[in-house]
């Protein structure tokens, strides 16, 4: 691994159980070799990435069958993946399913990246919760690696998007986080999905990176749920540097 860590992060992807069917109309599956084929096989000169973070939302209301080929997909790419599950998963199946792809701490150079399981509570709508014991989980390793820059990761946004239906389904328990994450200045930058949108804020000192979906976007700062069809599927790339800063960009795809 070179001094720069390259990371790539794919999120909602809303796959179906069945992989004939749609979602919102749109081939999701198709969406996500797209994304998958940029990613590997980029027109301008890029190195791959070191891994691959699926940021949840990855089988929609899916049963095994989803998991599992979407498992035996990531088994045969040339770089390790790590999932975390979104309000549409089903997590107990997917740690179930997931060996090491569960994994919770990622030691990389400098970095390290620490995954979270935002679905607790959840409200029906869409909103989930950091359970208590992922807040300490958070606490105990941001304690353990002081002295390396930490990347954040969950599935839920932690700050408002300027939306009403989006801003009532973000993370709930958003202040306990934040309470937490403000006492590491090595907290560098925490990264979601969830939104369907590109956002890169900064809240208090922490970069907040939110990614587009590979499957479908929603429109910016809509009271309503509106889908944005002009915008393609998507990913982001991020560069850890060893010094604590982040290089990123986020990739649009041809389908
Ligand atoms: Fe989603």
């Amino acid at each position: 691994m070179s001094d720069t860590v390259l990371i790539a992060q794919i999120t909602d992807c809303h796959l179906q159980n069945d992989p004939e069917q749609l979602y919102r109309g749109l081939d999701v599956e198709q969406h996500l070799d797209a994304v998958l084929e940029d990613l590997f096989h980029p027109a301008e000169f890029s190195r791959p990435p070191d891994l691959i973070l699926w940021t949840g939302d990855l089988i929609h209301h899916g049963g095994p069958q989803g998991y599992l080929r979407l498992q035996q997909r990531l088994a045969q790419l040339p770089v390790p993946s790590y999932w975390i599950p979104g309000n549409h998963d089903d997590t107990a199946l997917m740690m179930q399913i997931g060996g090491a792809l569960n994994l919770r701490t990622l030691e990389c150079g400098e970095w390290v990246i620490i995954l979270l399981d935002s679905t607790s509570l959840p409200d029906g709508k869409g909103s989930g919760t950091l359970a208590q014991n992922e807040l300490d989980y958070l606490q105990q390793q941001l304690n353990q690696y002081s002295d390396r820059h930490c990347l954040v990761v969950l599935h839920h946004n932690p700050v408002k998007v300027q939306s009403g239906w989006q801003d009532s389904i973000m993370l709930a328990n958003a202040a306990s986080f934040w309470e937490v994450l403000h006492n590491y200045s090595q907290a560098k930058a925490v990264v979601c999905g969830h939104v369907h949108q590109d956002w890169d804020l900064d809240w208090q000192g922490v970069r907040v990176l939110m990614t587009p979906a590979s499957s479908v976007e929603f429109k910016k700062c809509s009271d309503q749920f509106q889908l944005d069809d002009d915008k393609k599927p998507a990913y982001r790339l991020l560069e850890l540097r060893s010094d604590g800063q982040i290089q990123t960009s986020v990739k649009r795809v041809r389908c």
